[in-house]
């Protein structure tokens, strides 16, 4: 009875109360409902699924009033990722370790990264092959290279959910003016590769995604934030990002994740999940420019003679204005 209740007060379709009984399942110990709440490890829990967008997630609602609906991700992925620097190759190690099948590919071919791709356990291709027959693309290459990748990523079907990982580092990338006049970064790199896209895992260094991952539930787990538009694609973003070791903070659309740019109070701090919102409300654009310059000096200057520490110590005192924020 309860179950034709709730689903009833759904638009999505309906199914039996029988077609429900048989969705018992084992939840992934990452599954996460809306931003903060974890499911209890291997809880049994009775399900309906109430909107299947493809095979990879599907949406499902848990026959209990109290259990906002929750999107399971498949244990196993078909992921293309491109870029194979810091950020990208770590992300491809972890997820090929988890048991996804990873593609790879960067700008100068399949061969010169077989080595690596082997060693990984990820199959070498070209970025046409990356984002061919995959569920979701990372892309994790220079702010300002991504416009190479346009043509290609407008080939992708809809439902494939593309993931960025940049962030735009004018010092770097060069001056872009429609984000230089606020438009944020991911929103102009969304119309730029004609595909909404997820923007995630930018806000930490290499070092604390390669290193610092602990397992959900974990004490001082370190928390990033995930922003997207499309809320099936964003809920697939937080669950991979979770299964790197971190918790996925939901931030809102596209146009607010200026908030999570390079210099802002969340970016490279190693935040808990229960003070990112705090962070993300305390940003301002024109600081972050200012902290951007300041970070990038400081590395110029003493890069690579800071500990891991020391050199988190010194962005949360550059990244958050003083008083505002004690961690
Ligand atoms: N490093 C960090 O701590 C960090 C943290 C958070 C976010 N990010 C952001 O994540 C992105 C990647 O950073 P990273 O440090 O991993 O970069 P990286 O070490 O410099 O590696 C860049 C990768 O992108 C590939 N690439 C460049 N242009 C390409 C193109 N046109 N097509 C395909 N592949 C291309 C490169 O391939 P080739 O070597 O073949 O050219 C290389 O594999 C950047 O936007 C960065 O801002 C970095």
């Amino acid at each position: 009875m309860q179950i034709c209740r709730m689903l009833s007060q759904t638009t999505f379709h309906a199914l039996s109360e029988r077609a429900c009984r048989r969705f018992v399942v084992t939840c992934l110990p990452s599954v996460r409902a809306g931003s903060s709440h974890h499911m209890p490890a291997k809880q049994e829990r009775m399900f309906a699924v109430i909107r299947k967008s493809s095979d990879l997630h599907f949406r499902v609602l848990f026959l209990d009033p109290s259990s906002p609906p929750f999107v399971v991700v498949n244990h196993q992925m078909k992921i293309g990722i491109i870029g194979t620097g810091d950020i990208g190759a770590t992300l491809a190690r972890k997820f090929a370790s988890r048991g996804h099948k990873i593609k790879v590919a960067n700008s100068r071919g399949p061969q010169s990264i077989s080595e690596l791709a082997h060693e990984i356990g990820a199959d070498a291709v070209t970025k046409e092959e990356a984002v061919q027959d995959v569920e979701v693309i990372i892309i994790s290459i220079p702010f300002a290279k991504n416009p190479d990748l346009a043509d290609l990523i407008r080939t992708v079907p809809s439902n494939v959910v593309v993931i960025d990982t940049s962030n735009y580092i004018p010092q770097r990338d060069g001056q872009i003016a429609e984000i230089d006049n606020g438009k944020a970064e991911s929103v102009w790199l969304s119309e730029v590769l004609g595909h909404p896209i997820v923007k995630a895992w930018n806000a930490l260094g290499a070092i604390t995604l390669a290193d610092y991952g602990r397992q959900a539930g974990a004490p001082g787990r370190i928390a990033i934030p995930v922003a997207g538009d499309d809320e099936n694609a964003k809920s697939v973003a937080m669950e991979l990002v979770e299964q790197t070791g971190f918790d996925a903070v939901d931030s809102g659309g596209l146009a607010e994740s200026w908030r999570q740019q390079a210099g802002t109070p969340v970016f490279c701090t190693e935040a808990k999940a229960k003070d990112i919102k705090e962070l993300l409300a305390l940003a301002d654009r024109e600081r972050a420019s200012l902290n951007l310059e300041l970070i990038l000096k400081e590395l110029g200057e003493r890069g690579g003679k800071r500990t891991h520490e020391e050199s988190v110590r010194f962005t949360r005192s550059i990244n958050i204005p003083s008083g505002q924020f004690e961690f």
